[in-house]
């Protein structure tokens, strides 16, 4: 006879987190809120490989990058390619307008897409190792305007879930008139610095990156650093004036924070972060900016993009810290409590005709009773219990119990579903 209880059940992968219910319900109210702020600027959906080609991030992202060459799940296939799973949503987007000629169009192109990224990370609370992102790039129009519509976005994103403890933080990496002589500017700097190894080449091939550097004796070496918003040219410091002159109008807030460092390497002129002040170290919910080169990098046309990524399982975490509720928090809004198989078999239909018409509605089955089939009401959340038993079936009624108010009264079946819509409405 086999044991079972030596039977080791398995755990998710480390670092990977799972949403079940009820917390699940919310976490797609987050995505769904996300999804649904785009639609209503005008952005289409697209979706898009879970893993392309090695190489395309490596050239879209940057090798200089931690998400490249550190946290990249790279894996070859059965057939010897070098594929990767996502990091971000950016390159793949490129690859795809390029690939199907998205460009040929009406520009600019406006795309959304939501679903898991990949970074081999240290996992700690709010840093997975599989991450969700919901994410738009605005491609083929390098305007001002435009970039401020993003960055609302963004911010509608945030607050239409609830969320106000965030702030927006804003600076312009230049282009490429003005981010040469910044650059040497800042290797000059850094050269002059008791570096060590690892650091002094990082200065060699991205010297933003070590700005970025957490470490305090580096963060208190480079304090003194000189700024990208110090050597802006004309044209990208006119850039960056107007999109703050669109954020005042739109009475957006915001921080400008010169040494802001994003993770990912293609980013030109404006580029924006969201944090949160109840997260810890994991408090960046959002990020994004504009990209100049890469879709020529990539292959394409010299056009520039904007766009974002925001976290999903942050503002999520975010929301909890706030206690911002998201969604309605109900499995549904009706429940059928039958009493008897009569009432079940009658039930049944109800239900479905309730579902028909756009309502959300469960029932008990497996003939429970009367008290037991309650308990399911309240834990689906539903506003009204249905109760159906000989009596009612008889007169061709049921009782609609309002589980809130604590009241009941009685509706005729040939009417009810018209008359739930109306209470719902309520
Ligand atoms: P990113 O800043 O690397 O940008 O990621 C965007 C957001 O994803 C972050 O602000 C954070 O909320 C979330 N995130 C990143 N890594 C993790 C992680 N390990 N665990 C949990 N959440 C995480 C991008 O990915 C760019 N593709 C955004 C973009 C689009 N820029 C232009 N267009």
């Amino acid at each position: 006879m086999s044991d079972k209880s030596k039977i080791q059940p398995f755990s998710a992968p480390k670092g990977v987190p799972d949403y079940v219910p009820p917390q699940s319900n919310e976490f797609a109210a987050v995505r769904n809120t996300f999804l649904h702020q785009a639609q209503l600027s005008g952005f289409e959906h697209i979706e898009l490989p879970i893993f392309e080609e090695t190489g395309l991030f490596a050239r879209g992202v940057g090798e200089s990058t931690d998400v490249v060459s550190k946290e990249m799940y790279t894996f070859e296939d059965r057939g010897g390619r070098s594929v990767t799973l996502r990091p971000e949503g950016t390159a793949g987007v490129m690859r795809a307008v390029i690939e199907h000629n998205l460009d040929r169009g009406q520009l600019p192109v406006k795309l959304a897409y939501a679903g898991p990224f990949f970074r081999y990370e240290r996992p700690q609370a709010g840093r997975y190792r599989q991450l969700q992102q919901v994410g738009v790039e605005a491609i083929g129009v390098d305007d001002p305007a435009l970039d401020a519509e993003i960055i609302a976005l963004a911010d509608r994103c945030f607050r239409s879930i609830g969320l106000t403890g965030f702030r927006l933080e804003l600076t312009s990496l230049g282009d490429n008139t003005c981010r040469p002589q910044y650059r040497e500017a800042l290797q000059k700097f850094l050269f002059d610095l008791p570096l060590d190894e690892e650091t002094r080449r990082r200065a060699e091939i991205n010297p933003l990156r070590v700005l970025d550097d957490k470490r305090p004796e580096v963060q208190e070496m480079t304090a003194d650093a000189p700024l990208m918003l110090d050597y802006l040219s004309d044209s990208a410091a006119e850039h960056f004036e107007a999109v703050k002159g669109y954020l005042d109008a739109m009475q957006i807030p915001y921080v400008v924070n010169p040494r802001m460092v994003r993770g990912l390497d293609y980013y030109t002129k404006t580029c924006f972060e969201f944090v949160h002040d109840g997260l810890g170290a994991q408090s960046g919910i959002g990020g994004g900016g504009r990209y100049d080169g890469l879709m020529e990098q990539l292959g394409g046309q010299p056009l520039s993009g904007i766009g974002f990524g925001l976290g999903v399982d942050r503002a999520l975490l975010a929301a909890e810290v706030e206690k911002a509720q998201v969604g309605d928090g109900r499995r549904v809004d009706v429940y059928g409590v039958p009493l008897g198989d009569a009432a079940r078999d009658q039930m049944v239909t109800i239900i479905n005709d309730l579902r028909r018409a756009g309502i959300r509605a469960d029932m008990a089955y497996g003939g429970r009773g009367l008290k037991g089939a309650m308990k399911g009401a309240d834990r689906a959340g539903a506003r009204f219990a249905l109760v159906l038993g000989e009596s009612e079936l008889a007169a061709g009624e049921v009782q609609v119990k309002d589980l809130a108010a604590h009241e009941q009264h009685t509706v005729g079946l040939t009417g009810l579903v018209d008359a739930l819509l109306q209470e719902l409405k309520a």
